[in-house]
């Protein structure tokens, strides 16, 4: 009888690398598309903070392609780069009143328990904006298709997901904690039905009248 074990070893190593690289790849790549997507957002020497920074992929792409002085913030640690991660509670942000130029919450709210006590903190962290990228939907066949999005792409991770919500719901979130929206976009990517987007929040605006959808 031949012993295929080590053959079979070998294989399962190659995959697993394989599927790695392949991961890591597909990662970078939505973080450049992400970081394309934020450049007239973010200035170079901008002190940043990712909120919710997850791999740490889009912070890092911030840093080295737009020259953001990013920090990385979580609540686990899934970071895949070089950068230091900083884990917290979840619950009181560890930074001092206005130590940020921006903050960033890259497809966190949905994630968190209560997303209007982290808007409070983020609110209390950033001098200048707030910059937030979200799923939202309109209809249930639109919540059904998102939630399936987040599922598969939470799949090798222990993210839990706690809701999605309705534009007009992050929009009244807003203006209830005195946030102005002054820029709204639509983050297009081919093939894609979910709805992506990203809202540019100030504490104190220039801007009189709000984007409408
Ligand atoms: C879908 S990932 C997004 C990661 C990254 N921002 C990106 O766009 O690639 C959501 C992240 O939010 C984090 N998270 C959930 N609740 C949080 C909270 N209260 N404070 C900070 N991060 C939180 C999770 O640990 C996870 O890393």
């Amino acid at each position: 009888m031949v012993n295929n074990a080590g053959l079979d070893q070998g294989r399962d190593i190659y995959f697993t690398s394989m599927a790695h690289r392949l991961q890591k790849y597909l990662l970078q790549w939505r973080a450049r598309k992400l970081c394309a997507n934020l450049d007239d957002q973010i200035a170079n020497g901008d002190k940043l903070l990712d909120l919710g920074a997850g791999d740490g992929y889009v912070g890092k792409q911030l840093m080295s392609e737009l020259g953001a002085d990013t920090t990385l913030l979580d609540i686990n640690n899934n970071n895949r780069t070089d950068l230091p991660l900083i884990i917290y509670s979840g619950k009181e942000l560890p930074f001092k009143d206005r130590e940020f130029d921006s903050v960033l919450i890259s497809y966190v709210l949905h994630h968190t328990v209560d997303p209007v006590a982290l808007l409070k903190e983020a609110k209390r962290v950033t001098r200048n904006k707030i910059i937030i990228l979200e799923d939202v939907y309109k209809s249930r066949f639109d919540l059904w298709i998102v939630t399936l999005s987040d599922h598969i792409m939470n799949v090798f991770n222990e993210t839990k997901t706690y809701g999605f919500k309705r534009e007009d719901d992050w929009r009244h979130i807003f203006k209830s904690l005195g946030l102005v929206l002054v820029d709204r976009k639509q983050i297009r990517t081919a093939l894609d039905p979910v709805c992506h987007l990203r809202f540019t929040l100030r504490l104190h605006t220039q801007i009189q009248q709000e984007p409408t959808a």
